[in-house]
């Protein structure tokens, strides 16, 4: 059976992270399991490369659990949310672990991924998404898409968001918004939860194509899911599809 792994960095109980990795993995059809990485024990790499020629860490955690829930995954939807305007250390820890799986054999390469960054600020979200990419490529998974949710600044939910004088609330209520619970961004309410739906639809009818889709050949099949996963892709990552798709074209011609 196919299976779609969602990982949460959100810590937030039934965040709006989390909920729009449900979304996803629920979209798929596909039997999906949703990590919230806040109740795994998942520490930083610790750079001591050990794991070179076996492409499993030593260090005893649960990221070996993960890491075989990601090899058993056919796609991996990342969740990521924004503290002080950076990627938060639950992601950050996991992505850094993923350089036991990389060494020789490149153990997620060929696996899709999907990224979504919940914040305040778009742009720090697309700055997140950018640095998350680049690891995305470094380690061979094929990214379809990025998302980016607007999300709350716990001041607005804390109790004291009104009175304190470091609250940000206002910054997103603004002068005459009430401060409460009840000003939170839901991720139901925003755009990018039906584009989720159908980036979950479209990947899930994808990996259900056994013509299309074939894990040693992936790269053969690259058209076939452009034609399927395109219509809701990123601008900038169809663009990059385009160029990879006419590179592979060229490639066949020329042998
Ligand atoms: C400790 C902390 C610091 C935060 N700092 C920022 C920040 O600097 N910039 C930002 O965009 N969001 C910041 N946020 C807000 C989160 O991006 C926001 O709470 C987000 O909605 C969390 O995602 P979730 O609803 O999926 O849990 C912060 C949140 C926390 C808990």
């Amino acid at each position: 059976m196919k299976k779609i792994v969602c990982i949460s960095g959100s810590p937030i109980k039934d965040s709006n992270t989390d909920r729009m990795l449900k979304n996803i993995g629920e979209n798929t059809g596909l039997e999906y399991e949703l990590i919230k990485l806040s109740n795994w024990v998942v520490r930083p790499c610790l750079a001591c490369k050990a794991c070179v020629t076996t492409n499993k860490c030593v260090q005893n955690d649960d990221f070996q659990e993960i890491s075989e829930l990601i090899l058993g995954a056919e796609a991996v939807i990342f969740g990521a949310y924004t503290p002080y305007g950076m990627i938060d250390a639950f992601s950050k820890a996991l992505f850094e672990r993923l350089w036991s799986m990389r060494h020789i054999n490149g153990l997620n390469s060929g696996k899709y991924a999907i990224t979504v960054v919940t914040s305040l600020n778009r742009d720090v979200a697309e700055q997140v998404n950018r640095e998350i990419a680049m690891e995305m490529v470094m380690e061979g998974f094929i990214l379809l898409d990025q998302l980016v949710i607007n999300g709350s600044v716990p001041c607005l939910s804390c109790g004291y968001g009104e009175d304190c004088k470091n609250s940000f609330a206002r910054m997103q209520v603004g002068e005459k918004g009430s401060v409460s619970e009840a000003s939170c961004f839901d991720v139901e309410n925003q755009s990018v939860f039906e584009r989720g739906a159908k980036l979950g639809k479209l990947l899930g009818d994808y990996l259900k194509d056994d013509q299309l889709f074939d894990r040693e050949g992936h790269q053969k099949n690259i058209a076939g899911m452009m034609e399927k996963m395109m219509p809701v892709m990123d601008k900038g990552i169809r663009q990059w599809r385009e160029e990879e798709l006419a590179s592979v074209n060229r490639d066949t011609k020329n042998s």
